[in-house]
């Protein structure tokens, strides 16, 4: 399903292994070898419409004009701490894909992202960007990375997360109506404390057993 800028991945496949993570008792290791099948799975689409070239090569029969992923320019860009677990799942799909990070908290009383790093590859001109992280929640973090990044001008941005709130949607759209927004889930609402409800607890805790 999917309107103007935002794409639901509803595929059963997807849905199924969200439900799974989703569960309060699901363990760590189960979490992160689900977000990577997941990963890999909307890695798939988001890379759609990736940029194909034709290469001359020789099978066994003869010579063809085949073709190829023009790989080398993508860069995914995860923002810390459990964009890694999305972008650990996608980065086999495209090897040659260059990674940066974005370095963001949440300051716990005003909920607004403060940068503490940010490292994006040379030639960024020539590069499709997808910035991954899991939990698109008051969107601010989303939104101060896209600023950020976009001050270094890739060719094209994408925004990958697995869940989002209806308010962090808007608040990006708002932000960033020119950047395609993927996910697998709109959910609910948000708490008093920015967490996406139902949703799935915090992700970087759940990811890395830090609670
Ligand atoms: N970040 C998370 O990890 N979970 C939420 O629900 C919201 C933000």
């Amino acid at each position: 399903m999917s309107n103007k800028q935002v794409t639901v991945i509803d595929h059963p496949l997807i849905q199924h292994k969200l439900s799974l993570m989703r569960k309060k008792t699901t363990s760590t290791a189960g979490f992160r070898r689900l977000l990577s099948e997941i990963s890999l799975l909307m890695g798939y689409e988001v890379t759609r419409d990736m940029p194909l070239t034709l290469e001359e090569i020789e099978t066994p029969l003869a010579v063809m004009n085949a073709p190829i992923l023009d790989g080398k320019k993508v860069v995914l860009i995860s923002i810390l701490r459990a964009g890694s677990g999305l972008l650990d799942g996608i980065l086999p799909l495209i090897p040659s894909a260059r990674v940066g990070h974005v370095g963001l908290y949440r300051d716990p009383e005003t909920l607004k992202a403060v940068e503490y790093y940010f490292k994006v590859p040379e030639g960024m001109e020539d590069r499709d960007a997808i910035v991954v992280d899991p939990m698109l929640a008051t969107g601010h973090s989303a939104i101060s990375a896209i600023s950020r990044i976009k001050e270094s001008n890739p060719r094209s941005l994408k925004f990958l997360c697995l869940l989002a709130a209806p308010e962090g949607i808007e608040a990006f759209h708002e932000a960033h109506p020119d950047v395609p927004l993927f996910t697998a889930a709109i959910d609910e609402r948000l708490d008093d404390h920015g967490y996406i409800v139902p949703g799935l607890g915090d992700a970087g805790d759940r990811l890395y057993g830090t609670k």
